[in-house]
């Protein structure tokens, strides 16, 4: 059975001494949940993937309290600590050097010499990482090629039984994955997310190149349907055709709306939660329609997104 741990110092002490045992806890971050377990146990490592059924060729994001701890496994290039130095604690992951000797498990690089890194913000996630006092392998805590989890109850729908618990620390603030960068020594975007990509590069003072398309991943398992709900989804739609369930946004109203008053944060933050309750609504073999989002801001990670939702199934 999954246990579900309160937000308190016995919860937070629990969630600890379960990942000490090799044990997988999902957890609250800004962004969404992550499963966590220890980075360097390989045994622990290799429970996330059975947990989500991933492919093991999908490298993990290791989650650390602050830079320092950062420092300690990876090389922090000059770029990638003027966006750590700006953005940490927040929804900002950097693909950095592993240093030798990390005592990172080789199945969280799946191999790479470079390791991912984030610290988040969310205060129970900072407060689990401390109270642990190692580095947290964190995927989102969804089962593979579904929508990730922004509350305790998504992550029970997709792995109960799976993990040892789970704490829960209500909805995430963001709702949207962490922007990935590479950031030495040019920096690259390999995923937008809750960073908006306009504040990178006003950190940076220089444009991110982009690694690729939405159907060619760059971030490896970046696939493209990897944010499938049942349905069929259309995008750019501002009409619901017959049999169809449309999320509206700002103007276009639809059964129910990402943000009424057309704001991105709002919409970003109630991403997932529309994903899933548009396929509820939309049934079995069931179509969902989008309506427009403007390509700015962390609109640029909510279309990437939908588009993934939207692309053929493989
Ligand atoms: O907001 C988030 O980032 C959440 C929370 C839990 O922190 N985590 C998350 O993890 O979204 P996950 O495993 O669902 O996505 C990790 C992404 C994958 O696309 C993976 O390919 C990429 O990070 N990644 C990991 N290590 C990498 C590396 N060394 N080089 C390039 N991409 C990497
Ligand atoms: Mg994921």
């Amino acid at each position: 059975m999954t246990a579900t741990l309160a937000p308190d110092d016995a919860g937070i002490a629990e969630a600890a001494r379960l990942l000490a045992a090799g044990e997988l806890v999902a957890f609250p971050t800004e962004t969404v949940y992550g499963l966590g377990g220890d980075a360097r146990s390989d045994r622990a490592v290799a429970r996330i993937y059975q947990a989500k059924g991933r492919p093991s060729f999908n490298p993990l994001i290791v989650h650390l309290p602050d830079l320092k701890a950062v420092e300690a496994i990876a090389e922090v290039g000059p770029k990638a600590r003027m966006l750590a130095q700006a953005f940490w604690p927040g929804p900002l992951t950097l693909v950095l050097p592993l240093r030798n000797g990390a005592g990172i498990s080789p199945l969280v690089t799946a191999g790479l010499s470079t390791v991912a890194v984030r610290v988040p913000a969310h205060p129970l996630a900072q407060r689990l990482l401390r109270a642990f006092g190692g580095p947290l392998a964190a995927p989102s805590a969804n089962p593979s090629g579904r929508v990730s989890p922004t509350r305790a109850e998504h992550v029970l729908e997709g792995l109960t039984g799976r993990i040892a618990a789970v704490l829960d620390g209500g909805p995430c603030a963001v709702g949207l994955e962490s922007t990935i960068i590479l950031a030495d020594p040019e920096p690259v975007l390999l995923r937008p997310g809750g960073l908006p990509v306009e504040a990178a590069e006003a950190a940076l003072g220089e444009p991110l190149a982009t690694g690729g398309n939405a159907g060619k991943p760059t971030a490896p398992g970046q696939l493209a349907s990897h944010y499938a709900p049942e349905a069929m989804v259309r995008l750019d739609a501002t009409q619901a055709r017959p049999g169809e369930v449309l999320v509206g946004f700002g103007a276009v109203k639809g059964a129910l709306s990402l943000s009424a008053a057309g704001d991105l944060v709002e919409a970003a933050a109630r991403l997932f939660d529309a994903l899933r309750e548009a396929d509820r609504l939309a049934g079995p073999r069931g179509r969902i329609a989008f309506a427009p989002v403007p390509e700015t801001g962390l609109g640029r990670a909510i279309n990437d997104r939908l588009r993934r939702a939207a692309a053929p199934r493989t």
